[in-house]
């Protein structure tokens, strides 16, 4: 029996969101420029993104660019936004043989012109697509995040739109980047670091959370299939007793 048969198709995470660390590190173990790091990262996406959708995983999130990532040396972003154009003209068949829908989340409008339309080209292009949503996190910021969804509600009561008493978690949830995206049920670090770092905040309230040693460009399809069965594995009272669970 193979690791992918052990896991309960019927308990699937609904929305799975990865850290992706350790490229950097992963290069200079091997004596390497940390883009090459960045580099063999991206196979490590590719295996994981078919991976989910073949399960299927509905929504996938991957962070992949923070809102604190823009101060690296300006030689190392340039390269993650090379390395982003690339892919996203070199993944569109991939996502498109497997139905994928690709969605981004983060301060968009501060990513280089040439990412930002070949980001909205190929989410235009695979809009229809149903079997999984895939989320990049690109100059994506919790903090960055909620602070524009506190000044988008301010202006509503300003406006006299809404009162304060309609604030509820809701509403809050609704001017969030993540919006149409359940919450998250299981996040995945890897590189060994148990840090969050800016990360989807609000919607982490109630994940499981799973961290990993490997590298992520060393991170496959099995390392995912074990987080599943460990996350399978765990009970989720949601501040409930372990009784009243289960009767
Ligand atoms: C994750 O790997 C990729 C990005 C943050 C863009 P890192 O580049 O953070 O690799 P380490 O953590 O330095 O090893
Ligand atoms: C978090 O990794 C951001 C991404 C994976 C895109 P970092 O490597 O930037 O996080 P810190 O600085 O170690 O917390
Ligand atoms: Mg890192």
């Amino acid at each position: 029996m193979t690791l992918e048969d052990k896991i309960d198709k019927n308990r699937l995470p609904q929305h799975l969101a990865v850290i992706m660390d350790g490229n950097g590190r992963w290069a200079k173990k091997k004596g390497l420029f940390r883009s090459k790091g960045h580099e063999n990262g991206t196979k490590a996406v590719r295996e994981v993104v078919e991976a989910c959708a073949k399960l299927p995983i509905p929504n996938l999130t991957l962070y992949a660019f923070s809102t604190e990532n823009w101060n690296r040396p300006k030689l190392e972003v340039d390269t993650l936004m090379r390395l982003l154009v690339s892919s996203l003209k070199k993944e569109i068949d991939t996502l498109i043989d497997n139905d994928i829908k690709l969605n981004a989340i983060g301060s968009l409008q501060s990513l280089p012109k040439k990412v930002y339309n070949e980001l909205f080209d190929v989410m235009d292009r695979t809009k229809s697509n149903s079997r999984m949503t895939l989320t990049l996190a690109l100059s994506y910021g919790s903090r960055e995040e909620i602070t524009k969804t506190i000044k988008e509600i301010s202006l509503k009561v300003k406006n006299n739109l809404i009162s304060p008493s309609d604030i509820d978690e809701e509403m809050i949830n609704n001017h969030l980047y993540t919006h149409d995206l359940p919450d998250v049920d299981l996040l995945i670090r890897t590189s060994g670091e148990q840090r969050i770092s800016n990360f989807l905040l609000w919607q982490i309230a109630y994940a499981e959370l799973y961290f990993i040693e490997t590298l992520w460009p060393d991170f496959t399809k099995e390392h995912l299939f074990e987080a599943i069965l460990n996350y399978q594995n765990r009970e989720r009272r949601f501040g409930k007793t372990s009784e009243q669970l289960y009767p």
